[in-house]
């Protein structure tokens, strides 16, 4: 559905002069310096994906995306967006793709959501009937009835965001592109945007491509990450994955009845924490059967009262990941 290929954005930036008149030397003569936005990166996403595209401020997330909903023209590279080059046919990717960006609305600020959606409608040249079943739809999903007439300038952030994601799915899309759809969202509002995008590509089957900075948003929806570092591709694929490579293996969280004083366990088990003398913390590599370990506490006469399997936490992987970028 979406195939990149050796992509670069190249910003052209003025190198200015300190001073009074260091700025004047610039008006009429001034160095430029180039910076490297989006640095050579391929990826291929299949239709009916849902993957999120991170990486911390500045990596070249929102340039992408601009590149690939024909925003910005890319300096060198391919870009194919089902069958479509964005920067040289705008318009026709323009009925195929859908757009938000959770930092600015794309609805006209002066009109009512309704008007705004109405004048979607014609632009697209959607059928009536089709269009009155998709506000219905966005209406039990995302309460948009509620603030339908609501001049979008006076929206609260959470109905402005419900409402530029309803509007980015009036026409039909078959991607879409999500930057940051839940800044700055209170805890409900984000769920109902998480399982509303959730629905959105599991039922109508659209290919979503979704930056954000909240790690919850990526656990709950995206099932791939491709993860973008100071404009390269630094990693792409599953989110086990990416915490196995990191070695944030899965751990299981082992409460006994009585105190024990346990030392070790049979490898490749490992120890992780004692947070109480009833309580471990054991690292479970990927594929190995808990049994193992139940027979060890068995063999020990360890009474059991608990296990609990402990989720890796995705931010840990991150944050050690962009952490060792810094080293560097
Ligand atoms: N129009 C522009 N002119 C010059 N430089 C730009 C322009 N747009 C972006 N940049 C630079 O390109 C780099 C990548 O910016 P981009 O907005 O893609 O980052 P991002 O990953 O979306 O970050 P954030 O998480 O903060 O939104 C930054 O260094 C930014 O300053
Ligand atoms: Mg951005």
């Amino acid at each position: 559905m979406i195939q990149v290929k050796n992509l670069q954005k190249l910003f052209k930036i003025k190198k200015r002069k300190p001073g009074f008149l260091g700025s004047i030397q610039s008006l009429v003569y001034a160095e430029t310096d180039w910076i490297r936005a989006v640095d050579n990166i391929s990826f291929e996403i299949g239709q009916g994906e849902l993957v999120g595209y991170i990486g911390q401020n500045g990596a070249g997330k929102s340039t992408t995306i601009k590149m690939l909903t024909g925003i910005l023209k890319p300096t060198s590279g391919e870009i194919l967006v089902n069958g479509v080059d964005p920067s040289r046919d705008r318009k026709k990717n323009a009925f195929q793709i859908g757009v938000v960006f959770g930092q600015r609305s794309q609805l006209w600020m002066d009109l009512p959501v309704e008007e705004s959606f109405d004048l979607l409608r014609s632009i697209y040249k959607i059928d009536s009937a089709v269009y009155k079943q998709k506000i219905e739809l966005f209406s039990d999903l995302l309460g948009l009835k509620d603030f339908f007439q609501q001049q979008a300038r006076k929206l609260s952030l959470g109905q402005r965001m419900k409402a530029d994601l309803a509007a980015s799915l009036l026409h039909s899309p078959k991607v879409l592109f999500l930057d940051e759809p839940t800044i700055g969202l209170d805890l409900l509002v984000k769920e109902r945007v998480r399982t509303f995008i959730r629905q959105i590509n599991e039922e109508e089957k659209v290919t979503i491509i979704l930056t954000t900075h909240d790690v919850q948003d990526i656990e709950y929806l995206a099932g791939r990450i491709i993860i973008i570092d100071r404009g390269k591709i630094a990693y792409d694929g599953g989110i086990s994955n990416f915490n196995r490579i990191l070695g944030n293996d899965s751990a299981v969280s082992v409460h006994f009845q009585i105190p024990v004083d346990l030392k070790t366990v049979p490898k490749p088990f490992e120890i992780k924490e004692k947070v109480s003398a009833n309580n471990y913390i054991i690292r479970l590599p990927d594929g190995e059967p808990l049994s193992l370990l139940l027979e060890f506490f068995q063999s020990k006469a360890y009474p059991l009262q608990e296990i609990n399997r402990e989720k890796p936490e995705l931010g840990d992987a991150i944050k050690k990941m962009y952490a060792g970028r810094e080293d560097e």
